[in-house]
């Protein structure tokens, strides 16, 4: 696994401009990359957070990075094991996480509720990406009024993770939700949207307050067909080296799922090996990968290759270091953070 850091630096500083020309705020996911490096990075260049995924990408990264301060966490903590280690976390660091049920905000509630910090707790809104989140501004507006009068907790304001293509039905939700909250005279501090796919059309849009794009530091294949990027703004790339050649047509490389991760993404093929576009990579097993094309392969065994993985986040969790080309063209080798952090 190489990192181009040019690039990535060159990702982060773009988007921030981006961003801060539309008068958001950056708060970037750093389950792309999951390296306390580049987060201290993101946050250098005018991040106002981070966001993480899973409780054990927090601890990690607030081990090697100091310099984050502020970190919301985006996914429904259940549990009293989890909910514990959440509240050592929130004496490190100023935390917010979301709900979108009940049943979070009274688990969250029952951590928090003896702590002298109260917990910011942000409801979860579905605006059209069908996963988590209320179903409503109906019901967003209820479960800020539970989260406001939960002892131990104060209402943080509104979160979505939009559909790509979905920002339009992503505003219309977040606006009637807000409206229905300040009308039971909360306040609504943070909208919080995200998501690269619709990160350089983004504009403000009079309710979002901050952008949380996470791929956008490294790019993929699957950004690349949405137009959403180049090859050349793509810095993570699986460096592989051709083990067997047995026909013409056929080459094998030494990635298979165990690196590429058999993420598809709608896309056919499981990665783009660069400079052979007639080439497909049609096929894994753990450790091979199979390279076809329906004329001659111009790569003979011992050659090595550039693939630009079709989905970076799940590839970075494959290895504990990557290699990294630093601007002067030296490689150094940075373990993977948060690598396997995923509870
Ligand atoms: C809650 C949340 N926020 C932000 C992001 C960042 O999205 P992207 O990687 O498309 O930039 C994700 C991605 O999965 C997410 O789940």
């Amino acid at each position: 696994m190489v990192v181009d850091l040019a690039v990535a630096l060159r990702n982060i500083a773009r988007a921030q401009d981006h961003l801060r020309a539309q008068n958001l705020a950056v708060r970037p996911h750093i389950k792309t990359h999951k390296l306390a490096k580049l987060a201290e990075a993101q946050i250098a260049a005018g991040a106002v957070g981070i966001t993480c995924q899973k409780i054990g990408e927090i601890e990690a990264l607030l081990d090697e990075a100091p310099s984050i301060a502020d970190v919301l966490l985006t996914y429904p903590i259940l549990g009293t094991a989890k909910l514990a280690r959440l509240k050592a976390l929130a004496k490190r660091v100023r935390l917010s996480t979301v709900a979108d049920s009940p049943e979070v905000v009274v688990g969250l509630s029952s951590a928090f509720a003896k702590e002298a910090q109260p917990l910011h707790v942000l409801v979860e809104c579905d605006t059209g990406g069908r996963r988590c989140g209320v179903q409503s501004p109906e019901d967003a507006a209820a479960l800020a009024r539970q989260i406001a009068e939960a002892p131990g907790l104060v209402f943080g304001g509104l979160m979505t993770y939009p559909a790509a293509g979905g920002q339009a039905a992503a505003t219309a939700f977040l606006t009637a939700a807000k409206a229905a909250i300040e009308g039971q005279g909360l306040e609504v501090p943070v909208v919080s949207s995200g998501g690269t796919p619709d990160l350089w059309q983004t504009r403000a849009d009079g309710v979002v307050t901050e952008y949380r794009p996470g791929t956008y530091v490294y790019n993929d294949r699957s950004l690349l067909a949405r137009g959403a990027a180049s090859q050349a703004d793509c810095g993570l790339r699986v460096v592989a080296t051709v083990v067997s050649k047995p026909t013409p047509e056929r080459a094998v490389i030494d990635a298979g799922t165990k690196v590429l991760t058999s993420d598809l993404l709608g896309l056919v093929g499981h990665g783009l090996v660069c400079g052979l576009p007639d080439v497909t990579i049609d096929q894994l097993s753990e450790e091979h990968g199979r390279l076809t094309s329906a004329s001659p392969i111009p790569l003979s065994v011992g050659d090595r290759v550039e693939i630009i993985p079709n989905h970076a986040c799940v590839v970075t969790n494959m290895v504990d270091a990557v290699h990294v080309r630093m601007p002067d063209g030296t490689i150094e080798l940075w373990p993977v953070t948060a690598r396997g952090r995923v509870t």
